[in-house]
Parts: structure tokens; sequence; C-alpha cells
């Protein structure tokens, strides 16, 4: 490094110093078990992927297994947390993170069951609108949701699905005025889970609204990593998966918001199961469903208590943390990592460093959240992510060029930020 990088490296160290302690969260980072391998410690920037395991889980799961040895069936009711309404208190727990009542969100199945649920229910298409618009690089499972409902509708997906592809909000809502009185839906990740790009919501909704269509999102990157107003925005539904920045443990139980607007309208078509039938008939066994009312009308099943046990752990810690402090710190998280990586990726002259990356994430907070992701040009990336690895430190790969990297605030810190930066711009350079 040349000797100005040193200088700026020096400076940025002692800035994280400085903001770790300042950090208000500093202490929720031993509520968490930190990944080893053989024995040593490694920076952990993954939350994007798979959130870390709450310390707490150990202890709620042996204590749904005691309630499930000591009273067997009679659990339901005299568990220390009664199986028969085990969901209820998530929703409570969920609101806030979404920005929704608690009767608009419930805990169940996973995200693409739900997005088949929501689907389902939300896109109705008329021989005169009946186009969804989605991102041209979605989540490939949510693409095949959308490809088969339209399928199970009798539909043609190539003439129902219309792609953006320019991701961000004002290409979108330049779609949305192009596709007019045809379009039904509008199905889109909140946060990209590509790129990290965070999209304006409310004026997508508005958008949809104004064309006459609905609009829904699959949250998976954005619950517990960017403030939500899904209420208040008036999205019609949403998604999301609970194992990212939502430390519920791999494959937990997802999620459905539906907005109050359509949560108590009983006419709503809806895939139904007992679970969402009106819960003082539920044991009365009788044909005839009758949905409850909110988003608890979309249950099919009774609660997977074992699967859900840690959600309800990992999601006291972001009540007791405060959402206004988690969604501070991570901004501020966010915005060091770029001061790092854009100070230290400086390009030399005579650049030594044989790796050559690019930001695409959009630098500007609004647009983001705690994920960075990198381009790493030449098809040099797997190497690099492969020096990375040997380093110490895990983030993900995406086929086919990009690193991601995501420190978040609960149990990451300023200064691996700061040693992840340093460690990458030693070996690569930017390229802006
Ligand atoms: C954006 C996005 N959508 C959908 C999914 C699929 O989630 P699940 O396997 O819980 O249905 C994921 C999983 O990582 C995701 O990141």
């Amino acid at each position: 490094m040349a000797p100005s990088i040193r200088s700026t490296a020096l400076s940025l160290s002692k800035k994280a110093l400085a903001l770790d302690k300042s950090d208000v969260l500093v202490a929720f980072k031993k509520q968490f078990h930190d990944p080893k391998k053989l024995g040593k410690d490694r920076i952990y920037f993954c939350g994007n992927s798979l959130g870390l395991m709450p310390k707490g889980v150990d202890r709620a799961l042996q204590q749904e297994c005691e309630d499930w040895a000591n009273w067997g069936v009679e659990g339901h009711w005299k568990a220390k947390n009664p199986w028969i309404d085990y969901h209820k208190p998530f929703s409570k727990l969920l609101a806030p993170l979404c920005g929704a009542k608690a009767s608009e969100v419930v805990a169940m199945n996973s995200l693409t069951v739900n997005l088949h649920l929501a689907l389902a229910s939300f896109y109705r298409p008329t021989k005169k609108r009946f186009v969804i618009l989605y991102e041209a690089n979605a989540f490939s499972s949510d693409l095949y949701a959308l490809e088969s409902l339209i399928k199970l509708r009798g539909l043609n997906p190539k003439l129902c699905l219309y792609p953006v592809d320019q991701l961000d909000s004002k290409s979108v809502i330049k779609a949305i005025h192009d596709i007019g009185e045809q379009l039904a839906l509008v199905c889109l990740g909140g946060v990209n889970y590509y790129s990290g790009e965070l999209l304006d919501l409310k004026k997508i909704t508005a958008a949809a609204h104004q064309a006459g269509a609905l609009a829904g999102f699959d949250l998976a990157h954005a619950i517990g990593n960017v403030p939500l107003k899904l209420h208040h925005w008036k999205v019609d539904f949403a998604v999301w998966c609970t194992y990212k920045y939502l430390n519920s443990g791999p494959g937990a139980a997802g999620g459905l918001f539906v907005h109050e607007v359509h949560g108590n309208d009983k006419n709503i078509p809806r895939m139904a199961g007992w679970w969402g039938h009106e819960q003082s008939e539920r044991f009365g066994m009788r044909p005839g469903f009758k949905p409850m009312n909110g988003a608890e009308g979309w249950q099919l099943s009774n609660a997977p208590v074992f699967n859900m046990a840690a959600q309800r752990v990992a999601l006291t810690l972001f009540k007791e943390a405060g959402l206004a402090n988690v969604y501070r710190k991570g901004k501020s998280m966010g915005d060091f990592f770029l001061e790092c990586l854009t100070t230290l990726g400086t390009p030399e002259q005579n650049e030594k460093r044989v790796y050559a990356f690019s930001i695409i994430t959009p630098l500007e907070s609004t647009r983001r959240g705690c994920q960075l992701s990198l381009r790493i040009h030449d098809k040099k990336g797997r190497a690099l992510f492969t020096l990375l690895e040997k380093a110490g430190i895990i983030g993900d790969w995406r086929e086919p060029d990009v690193i991601r990297l995501t420190p978040v605030p609960l149990y990451n810190n300023y200064k691996e930020i700061f040693h992840v930066a340093k460690i990458l711009c030693e070996k690569a350079y930017l390229i802006r």
C-alpha cells in the first residue's frame, strides 16, 4: 500500500474504534454464537443469507422439548408457550418490523409458500388486466411461483410477465405507466437480493394503485434490514423469510402481510386450511370455510413449534435493541463500509493489485440496506472470494461475478468492517 493509503487506513481504524465505543448496540454481539473454523475466530458478513444463532435458542428449544415430554398433547394448553396459539405473539413482534398492525401480519410456512398463497388471492387476471410486473433478475423461486401460478390460471407466462431490466424505482414506475391498463400486479423484491438496492416501496405502490393494479413485495432482504411502513404505504401484500436479517435459523417459518383493506374482506378467494378458519368454530370440523379476520385468515396449518421457537428468541432481541437503533446502526455501518472501500480501494499509479472491483449497490443510503454487492472484474471473482475465505471472512458468492458482504447491526462492529475492507483492498482496487 502507498503511504497515503497507509495513513488513510490509520485514521479509518481510529474512526472504527471510536464508532464502536459510541455504539449503543455493542453488547448484543455477545448474545450470538460466532462461527469458528479450527478454533479460529472469523468475521461473519453473511447476515443477508443466514443470520447468526442467538444464544437463547438452545434453551428455547429445550423448553419445547420439556413441555412435550411433560405434557404430551396437553402442551397445546399447558406448555410455557401454549402451542394452540403459538403463532399469535409473533404477529405483535413482527408488526413493528413491517410497519403494520399486528392483525395484518402472521408468521407461517416459508417465503415461497406464502408467495403462492398471496398470489392465489391477489393475482386475479381478467381479459383486460393480466400483466404482472416483476424484476428481470428476480430470485428464481419468485419467478417459478409467478410462472406456475400464471399457468395454473390457464394463461401464458410469456404474455403475462413483464420484466423490468433496470431495477431502480424510477424505471419501475415508468414501466408501470407503460403497461397501463393491462397491469394487474406489481411483484418485486423490496431489497434486491443481488445488488442490495432498496426500492421506493411507497412510490411504487402508489403508482401501481394509480394504474388500477395491486402491489406485493418479497421482503426477504428488507425485513430487519431497513425501516418498513407497509400499512401506511398501502402495500397490498408482502412475504418474507426470517433466517436472514431476523436470525431465526435455517428454514425458519416465514411471514405474510396482508393490508387490512383486504384482510377483513371475507370474499377474497384464497387457499384455505383449518388454521385460517374462524377460531371459535375451528374444532367444529364442519364444511364451509369461514376465514378469520386479518392475515391469520391465510393460515393453513397449526404452528410448527420447533421451527418457530428460535424466531421468538430472535425477535425478542430486536425488540430489546430497539428498531430505531438497529436501523441507525445499519445505515451508519453501510456508510462506513463504503467510506473504507472507496478510500482504501482508490487505484494507484502503476497499480499492482491484481483484482478490480466495482460497487453495484447504490451509494446513497436511502437506496440500500446493510448489504454491499461488489462486482469483481475479469472473471477473477471466485479467486478473490477464496482469498477472503482464507482470511477468515465469510461473505457469499453469487454467479457470475458478485461477492455480497453484509455487516449487520446486532452482531457486527466497525472494527470488523475496517478489517474486511482493508483485507479486500490489499488485494483489489476500485473501479468507479
Ligand atoms: C429474495 C428471495 N426470495 C425467495 C427466497 C426463497 O425463500 P424460501 O426458500 O424460504 O422459500 C429467497 C431465499 O433466500 C430469497 O432470498
